[in-house]
């Protein structure tokens, strides 16, 4: 594979060094494309050294090979390690001063960027606007690790080690990722979602009786969250669709939120923005039943002679099912760039079933693409930091995962996405 490794100017570089030599050793024909910055840091003889071929920073060198443009177009693949701010913000905007991002503009390869720079500079607006504009676009944007930074400060902002860089970058590209004894994939994951558009919604919807009373359920909303947290990592553009949750929401510029409160209110949210994503995930607990009425004012207790004992009697009627309409709609007009659509259900076995005999009988009355199944019940998955979940797809055998934290349990439900996409 034909291999630009852009380096910019960040301490971090000495490691796209080793980057580099694990690239050659496995077979990569690698160019380096540093920018000045980065020679400062480290010099043109290590980078000629390691590659085995000339670097240049700018566009004025070796003209009759207009490289500018050739190295781009000819790229398998562009990894920037490490990637600062100001490369970030540069390729964001499309700026083309010097040959790194004259590259960037003309390559039409997988894109992987390891940006790494003090937590506050992470952390800014700026940056992560560019961080998500660059995802949005399909360039997967791998997360800095945790950890000590240049100075005696220590966060988010650290350069992945090497090995670790070179599994994600050679994911993004979809090449086969070599045994590299002591690598471990924690905290990143291939760039499987890149440019896709996932929409997750997340929580409990509360059903208002009066100004003050409501009726809601128990869902925590971690599940749905860690899905969004999950997707994001895996290069999507999310939108999160929140109604009542007992953790904070991400704040990741991949991650738009849009809160709501009642099953009414879920679903125009969902049903405003199917049509412009590619994934829903519909992981929160929507009521089925509402108050057929909402009174403008508190209901209150009777104090009349004999009335001590009387309480109102609550009409309920039933809310919209919206998982089955935005599936109905779908298989109204079906179009190729038309949603995959996975179902959450929460069940408890009972006399006339068992807990997956219920679910897959859900998944073929909901019609959607996939359902992942929890065993409900008094301590088990509500509220809970970890679950089990049987994952149903039609015509393929169920996959159990768990007991598991959330989080491998919302990667596990991405693989299953990740398949159905790749089935279709
Ligand atoms: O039918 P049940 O409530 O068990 O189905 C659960 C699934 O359907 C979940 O994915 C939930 O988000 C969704 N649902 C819905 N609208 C409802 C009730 C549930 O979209 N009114």
């Amino acid at each position: 594979m034909r291999v630009v490794l852009g380096v910019t100017g960040g301490i971090a570089a000495y490691k796209a060094a080793l980057l580099l030599r694990l690239f050659t050793e496995a077979g990569h024909e690698v160019t380096v494309v540093p920018t000045e910055a980065a020679l400062r840091f480290v010099g043109a003889p290590t980078w000629e050294a390691l590659s085995g071929g000339r670097v240049q920073t700018d566009v004025w060198s070796n003209i009759t090979d207009v490289p500018h443009v050739r190295l781009g177009q000819e790229a398998d693949l562009v990894v920037v390690a490490p990637a600062t701010a100001d490369l970030l913000a540069k390729a964001a905007h499309g700026l083309a001063g010097d040959l790194l991002t004259n590259v960037l503009l003309t390559a039409r390869c997988p894109v992987v960027m390891a940006p790494a720079m003090h937590t506050e500079m992470w952390e800014h607006a700026a940056t992560r606007a560019n961080v998500a504009t660059l995802r949005e676009r399909g360039v997967t944007v791998v997360e800095p690790a945790s950890g000590r930074l240049t100075g005696a400060d220590t966060g988010p902002g650290r350069l992945p080690e090497p090995e670790v860089l070179l599994e994600a970058a050679l994911a993004a590209a979809g090449a086969v990722v070599p045994e590299v004894p002591g690598t471990s994939l924690e905290g990143v994951r291939p760039g499987d979602l890149a440019g896709r558009r996932v929409l997750v919604t997340a929580g409990g919807t509360r059903e208002a009786l009066d100004p003050v009373r409501y009726l809601g359920n128990r869902s925590s909303g971690k599940q749905g969250i860690a899905l969004a947290r999950a997707a994001a990592e895996r290069g999507a553009a999310v939108t999160l669709v929140v109604a009542h949750v007992e953790i904070p929401v991400p704040e990741d510029p991949s991650v738009e939120v849009v809160r709501v409160e009642s099953a009414r209110q879920l679903q125009d949210a969902v049903t405003a923005r199917v049509g412009e994503h590619d994934v829903v995930v519909m992981a929160a607990a929507v009521a089925d039943f509402r108050p057929a009425t909402l009174a403008t004012s508190k209901i209150k207790k009777a104090h009349g002679a004999g009335e001590e004992d009387s309480a109102p009697t609550i009409e309920l009627v039933r809310n919209p099912d919206i998982l089955a309409g935005i599936v109905a709609d779908r298989a109204a007009s079906p179009r190729p760039e038309s949603p995959v659509i996975i179902g959450f259900a929460a069940e408890t076995g009972d006399e006339s079933g068992s807990v997956l005999e219920h679910g897959r009988a859900k998944l073929a009355r909901k019609g959607c693409d996939a359902l992942v199944v929890n065993e409900v019940g008094e301590g088990v998955t509500f509220g809970q930091d970890e679950s089990t979940v049987h994952l149903l797809r039609p015509g393929h055998p169920e996959v159990v995962v768990g007991p598991a934290d959330k989080g491998t349990v919302a990667h596990a439900i991405l693989d299953l996405v990740h398949d159905v996409i790749a089935d279709a």
